[in-house]
């Protein structure tokens, strides 16, 4: 992680008012197919990591039993929040929680875990350690849409803010996921530097066992 946690968390309260409106045609492509991959059925609990203003678990909360958004930044949580009220949905519940430490509610039993643009925050290594506690939660199907690089990166066209963001390339993440126990199901490639990848579990995979 090029910056800690609490800078990250600053950055993102600065922005969170108008995040939203300040989103790229690819960001959104990116967000369209993370919730068409997530399809949570109607008893489904979901964990939207990074979940920041809500894009996410608002999105598939109509179809889910239960979502649960967690971020460091309050400010967006607290966009997340307004908006949840707004549309009257009340399966879904915004706090604290990172991808270290979720913070899950002790009742939470994970079936499906999404993530979108927020894990290239985090270094390679992070990302490993994240994708390990994810598959500890023993969810069916993780959807990781993010900065992710499809080949060389056009060093005068980022998709992202190399000072304080470690995007990791497709071959790094897909290791990662495999490895946790995972079986990559879907590539979907946006950009040369975005993508969502699909991964899922078989039902009552250990992933120990499996490393
Ligand atoms: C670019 S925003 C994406 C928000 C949302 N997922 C979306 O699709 O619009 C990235 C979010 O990741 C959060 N974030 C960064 N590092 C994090 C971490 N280690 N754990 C949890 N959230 C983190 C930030 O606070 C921010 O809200």
């Amino acid at each position: 992680m090029k910056r800690s946690l609490d800078e990250h968390a600053a950055r993102f309260d600065e922005v969170a008012a108008d995040y939203d409106e300040d989103q790229t045609e690819e960001y959104r492509a990116c967000a369209g197919l993370v919730v068409d991959h997530a399809a949570p059925g109607p008893d489904d609990v979901v964990l939207d990591l990074g979940t920041g203003t809500g894009a996410i678990a608002l999105a598939l909360a109509p179809d889910a039993g239960r979502v649960i958004g967690r971020d460091i930044s309050e400010g967006m949580l607290d966009q997340a929040r307004g908006k949840a009220a707004d549309q009257d949905l009340d399966n879904v519940e915004f706090g604290e929680g990172r991808f270290r430490d979720p913070n899950l509610p002790d009742d939470a039993d994970v079936d499906v875990v999404v993530s979108n643009f927020a894990m290239h925050h985090l270094s390679a290594d992070e990302k490993r350690e994240a994708i390990d506690v994810i598959a500890a939660l023993e969810p069916r199907r993780f959807v990781l849409g993010d900065v992710m690089f499809f080949g060389e990166p056009d060093p005068d066209e980022p998709f992202y803010t190399p000072e304080v963001d470690d995007p990791s390339t497709v071959g790094v993440l897909a290791d990662a996921l495999t490895d946790a126990g995972f079986a990559l199901t879907a590539v979907e490639r946006i950009h040369d530097q975005v993508g969502v990848l699909v991964a899922e579990r078989a039902p009552g995979a250990n992933s120990d066992e499996e490393r």
